[in-house]
């Protein structure tokens, strides 16, 4: 890991894209080791002797990560500790974090922007590659499911867009938006909303109040997937006064879940990294892995439901079949299967 002494070789842009790229990525090493410290102070002989570094080589990248925002307290004789994370979503204060290798490793952020989702189709269609991640706040048309509006106050929550480019043909493409619910429910719980549950196809929800939508949308080229655009809205540091009255009772977000604010580079970084994770046991295994984690996750199964839109029924959901579809028990034990629609929750059968 050492670079050794510099020479003429080293000056070229090249090697400067070079050195900066192993630079960033003894940052992320480094910062790793501190967050796996948890709050523990970690000696500087520690991080020299992991990384095979001199002292003065791991204080420039101290530095460097303290210079985008990331608190690392040094303390003579103890070491460093990292007492907490930049709330930024710049590509500086999220790329450190992440433990991906496609996700996020291109992420643009925007002051404004009519749509993460938009924007990241325009890119998608102009060549972008998979991974490819759009933040904005605020979006000025962003969008929820079944052309409904996504409000989000700025600076406080994540709205962001992934292009996805799946190996899957076009009647499985459905699947991912079930895998991306997974994805982000587990990254929830692990960020503090410990109750977070997934409400039939891929609400995150706590104790009936949402977290999270998601919102994946399908483009073709010819008889193929050319790509998906997975809109992500997560409520990070939401409070109950960013909101209206009358929707307090339904919208909660992870500090509020937590009781104590989370940063949303930690929170991008997080959802990224699991959404990647899941992704890869459904390349690999296929659906049904994904079906089983999202029945543990739900809070729409065994669960008397209505369900709105061109088929209004009223039933017990009994299972998520292997297509995605929900079904449910209707009458004197007719099956029923939903395929798209809202779906809301009257009370446990
Ligand atoms: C829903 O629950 O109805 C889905 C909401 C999805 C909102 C996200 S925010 C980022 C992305 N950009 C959009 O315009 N929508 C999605």
């Amino acid at each position: 890991m050492n670079p050794g002494p510099a020479t003429d070789a080293d000056s070229g842009p090249k090697a400067k894209a070079a050195a900066q790229k192993a630079a960033l990525q003894l940052e992320a090493l480094i910062l790793g080791l501190l967050v796996e410290a948890d709050g523990d102070w970690v000696s500087g002989q520690y991080l020299c002797g992991k990384l095979d570094l001199s002292r003065a080589q791991v204080l420039a990248r101290i530095d460097s990560l303290r210079l985008v925002g990331f608190p690392i307290h040094a303390s003579p004789g103890r070491g460093y500790r990292l007492e907490g994370f930049p709330d930024s979503l710049g590509q500086q204060q999220v790329d450190p974090l992440l433990a991906t290798v496609d996700l996020g490793r291109w992420l643009k952020v925007h002051d404004e922007l009519d749509s993460t989702n938009d924007e990241a189709h325009r890119l998608a269609d102009a060549g972008a590659a998979h991974g490819t991640v759009v933040t904005a706040e605020p979006q000025t048309k962003g969008r929820g499911r079944r052309g409904r509006a996504w409000v989000s106050p700025p600076g406080k929550n994540l709205a962001m867009s992934v292009v996805l480019r799946p190996k899957l043909p076009p009647a499985r493409a459905s699947e991912l938006s079930i895998v991306a619910a997974v994805a982000v429910c587990e990254a929830a719980r692990e960020l503090g909303a410990e109750h977070a549950k997934v409400k039939w196809p891929n609400d995150i929800e706590c104790e009936g109040k949402k977290l999270a939508g998601l919102l994946a949308e399908l483009r073709m080229a010819g008889d193929e997937v050319s790509h998906v655009v997975l809109g992500i809205g997560l409520n990070v540091n939401l409070a109950p006064e960013d909101l209206p009255e009358e929707l307090r009772p339904l919208a909660t977000s992870l500090s509020m879940e937590r009781g104590e604010p989370v940063a949303r580079s930690l929170a991008c970084a997080r959802v990224l990294g699991a959404l990647e994770d899941w992704l890869e046991v459904h390349e690999l295994q296929g659906f049904e892995p994904v079906r089983e984690r999202w029945k543990e996750l739900s809070s729409t199964l065994g669960r008397r439901v209505r369900v709105e839109g061109n088929h209004a029924l009223e039933g017990e959901a009994v299972d998520l079949e292997p297509d995605g579809a929900l079904s449910v028990l209707v009458g004197e034990g007719q099956r029923v299967r939903v395929v798209a629609g809202d779906v809301e929750h009257l009370r446990t059968v």
